[in-house]
């Protein structure tokens, strides 16, 4: 009978070690300690023992009892853990969590903020979408005006557009009845155009200053300060001449090339980099915005965030579109 128990052990040893689930081992537990099971019928044999050896038995049969219990529940423990993370050891590593950051845009619209609130300027928010006139006829461009074809306008209605500009803003700041005006406003802004270096949506930067007096020269020492700033000091700015109906005279901005210092290279072709239109407000927009043009003067710029950042960076981006495509690829580089 002794031999018989090592016989159940190893057999009993044998199916634990082989189950796959708490129901294999449900089964095997009645199969060898239920009502009916294998241990009971060795148990039941002890009746025809004598009863001088039955203690003996009896103490070999309950030994082997117990370790197939064991087996069993260590077994239960091991698939368990092995299924799930029930068991909290509090003692091991944690699994780090993934830290993002702001998106370039964010960055940059902060970073420019930062520069011009050292010298007075106000960060103010208007409308990203508007109606025609602030987009439009307020800044000098009527119905039908051919200047309007620029803008690649997104008519969301007849008189609705998502906002090509941030220059719906002037006005709009003119119209709080406040003098003088210093203002930033900072916006998204869509025209209908795609390619690698444009996005249909894109942000941009609009100045505005209304005071007495205000000159041509203090734009330039104004975009001079903000160049020296954002890029560095030795970084120079030039006026080009150009045409906007809302500013007289109107100029494009130029800021010299940061890799080459203004020599030219292949980045930049020709020592320049271009930032974007500025100018002396038009009489025309300061009466639209109720503002006398023989007391007041004023002057403007407006350009885009990311081609003003990516200057900065110096980064030749292949496709400027990649800014809005969530690529975390692209963006955990910054
Ligand atoms: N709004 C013009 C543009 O989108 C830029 C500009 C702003 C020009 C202010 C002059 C003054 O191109």
């Amino acid at each position: 009978m002794e031999d018989t128990t090592k016989d159940l052990l190893s057999q009993a040893q044998a199916v634990i070690n082989l189950a796959a689930s708490q129901e294999d081992l449900e089964n095997i537990r009645i199969g060898f300690l239920g009502r009916n099971g294998k241990m009971n019928e060795l148990m039941a044999g002890l009746l025809h023992v004598s009863p001088a050896q039955r203690g003996e038995l009896g103490r070999v049969l309950n030994q082997a009892k117990r370790e197939i219990e064991l087996l069993l529940s260590k077994k239960e423990e091991d698939l368990l853990s092995a299924s799930s993370n029930l068991y909290f050891d509090p003692t091991e590593p944690s699994i780090k969590p993934n830290l993002g950051h702001l998106h370039l845009i964010t960055y940059a619209a902060r970073e420019i903020m930062d520069i011009f609130e050292r010298i007075g300027f106000v960060r103010v928010r208007h409308p990203e979408i508007d109606s025609d006139y602030y987009a439009f006829e307020a800044l000098n461009m009527p119905a039908g005006h051919p200047a309007r074809d620029e803008w690649e306008t997104f008519y969301i209605a007849d008189n609705l557009v998502i906002t090509p500009h941030t220059s719906n803003g002037q006005v709009r700041e003119m119209e709080k009845g406040y003098l003088p005006i210093k203002m930033i406003n900072i916006a998204r802004c869509g025209r209908r155009q795609s390619d690698v270096s444009h996005s249909q949506t894109f942000h941009q930067f609009e100045g505005l200053y209304i005071d007495k007096g205000v000159s041509i020269a203090n734009l330039k020492g104004v975009l001079e300060y903000f160049a020296r700033n954002f890029y560095g000091s030795g970084r120079q700015t030039r006026l080009r001449p150009y045409d906007f109906r809302f500013t007289e005279p109107s100029f494009e901005v130029d800021v010299t090339c940061g890799l080459c210092g203004g020599s030219g290279c292949s980045f930049c072709k020709g020592g320049w980099l271009e930032l974007g239109g500025a100018g002396m407000v038009h009489p025309k927009v300061l009466r639209a915005g109720g503002i006398d043009p023989r007391k007041y003067s004023g002057f403007a710029f407006g350009w885009g965030v990311e081609r003003t950042y990516m200057m900065k960076a110096e980064l030749s981006i292949p496709d400027i579109r990649i800014l809005y495509k969530n690529d975390l690829n692209f963006l955990e580089q910054f």
